[in-house]
């Protein structure tokens, strides 16, 4: 029995399953009539995610792990690469590009079960790759469903999180010394850009307790700061644009902003952004903020659990051992480094371009993570990046100071 024999493949192969259950649910909220939009301008229309995801696990999986014939190697190829263009310069292509619906699901299908045949033969790490890849999708494309008009959406039943009593505007000193970055190669799956582990040392610093809100970067915008993507004005009143509706402004919400908006109000309070090394100070040597126990829930919003966020100060049980709020969800959070290899850095002969394609010197560190990042995705050593300028992540930022 395969249970029996291979433990670790099979927990591989179940958390295939769950990621596929995961993405299938986002495309199931977009109205049939949508599925050619391209609610981001700077990114592919939805139809190619669709195909996308079962492209990458056979250009993976089957085509350069196992090297099965292809069934429909024009699909292998048309599915195989998203995009990350400069801003302004969005690509040109027409729905009449694109395969049906129908055709896209067929390949999915037959895909889907090529790859499960072959599911115990294939290398454990390239199983890692295909799961983590889905997942980071699953949260990316929950930013285009953002973006996408609320009449191309079919909502599901999810309230948004209740206001609760004000955040408090504390600051946390963080001793100096030494925080380690990146993760020793055997000690799990982890992308090319993780590794290898090391030690930089960080200066003492203070750092708020909390992200910033969408009240204190109201104050901004009033006195001449630019607005956030995902606000909008109505009436005279700031609305938040929300996942499926429209609501007053969450005062007590991380705001979310762009990497350049965020350094324009760091700057204007007197104060600056953490670096990747002081968020790992701030975080500690444990597995999380809180510790060594799995995330869940009460330690912080991620894993899908929600849509949108919820107040800065909902999570106590997620504090750091210095007692800094929501390090890790609610919000990944930019961080001031640009985004270049650590020393030993080797790209994964299979998927050279996953990180190697944006050391260019244009895209920044953001750590921690969104609501709609999955937990595995919430090690301490995972980098996410974007450019500064791109409007649409779930991005969120604390304010920092030297001592
Ligand atoms: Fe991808």
């Amino acid at each position: 029995m395969l249970t029996a024999i291979h433990p670790a493949r099979e927990m591989l192969a179940l958390r295939l399953q769950d990621a596929r259950a995961r993405t299938d649910e986002l495309f199931s909220i977009i109205h049939p009539a949508a599925i050619y939009r391209r609610p981001v301008p700077e990114r592919h229309r939805l139809i190619f995610y669709m195909g996308h995801l079962e492209a990458f696990d056979w250009n993976q999986i089957c085509r350069r792990a196992l090297d099965v014939p292809s069934f429909q190697p024009e699909f292998d190829r048309l599915f195989e690469f998203g995009i990350d263009p400069e801003p302004g310069r969005a690509p040109a292509d027409t729905e009449a590009d694109w395969p049906s619906r129908d055709q896209v699901g067929q390949y999915n299908r037959k895909t889907r079960q090529i790859v499960d045949d072959r599911l115990a033969d294939a290398p454990e790490e390239i199983l890692h790759v295909a799961i983590e890849h889905r997942l980071m999708h699953a949260e990316t494309f929950a930013y285009l469903l953002h973006n996408l008009p609320y009449q191309d959406k079919l909502a599901p039943k999810a309230s948004l999180s209740p206001a609760g009593p004000p955040p408090d505007s504390s600051w946390i000193a963080i001793p100096a010394g030494q925080a380690v970055l990146g993760q020793k190669r055997g000690d799990g799956f982890g992308w090319d850009n993780e590794f290898e582990a090391h030690a930089a040392t960080a200066a003492a610093f203070r750092l708020a307790k909390h992200k910033v809100t969408n009240s204190e970067f109201l104050e901004f915008v009033n006195s001449g700061g630019p607005a956030p993507h995902y606000w909008v004005a109505r009436g005279g009143q700031w609305l938040y644009r929300a996942m499926f509706r429209e609501v007053p402004l969450p005062l007590d919400w991380p705001v979310f902003v762009t990497g350049e908006q965020a350094v324009a109000y760091a700057h204007w309070r007197g104060k600056r952004l953490m670096s990747e090394a002081e968020f790992h100070r701030a975080v500690g040597n444990r597995l999380y903020p809180w510790g060594d126990s799995p995330p869940t829930p009460e330690r912080g919003n991620f894993d899908f659990t929600r849509w949108d966020p919820e107040p800065v100060n909902a999570t106590p049980g997620g504090d750091s051992e210095h007692g800094v709020s929501q390090l890790v969800g609610n919000g990944w959070e930019w961080t001031s480094t640009v985004f270049t290899p650590f020393a030993g850095f080797q790209a994964f002969p299979f998927y050279p371009g996953y990180s190697a394609n944006f050391f260019d010197g244009r895209h920044y560190v953001l750590k921690g993570g969104s609501p709609r990042t999955a937990a595995c995705l919430l090690r301490k050593s995972f980098r996410n990046w974007f450019r500064p300028n791109y409007p649409y992540v779930h991005a969120s930022f604390r304010l920092a100071e030297d001592c």
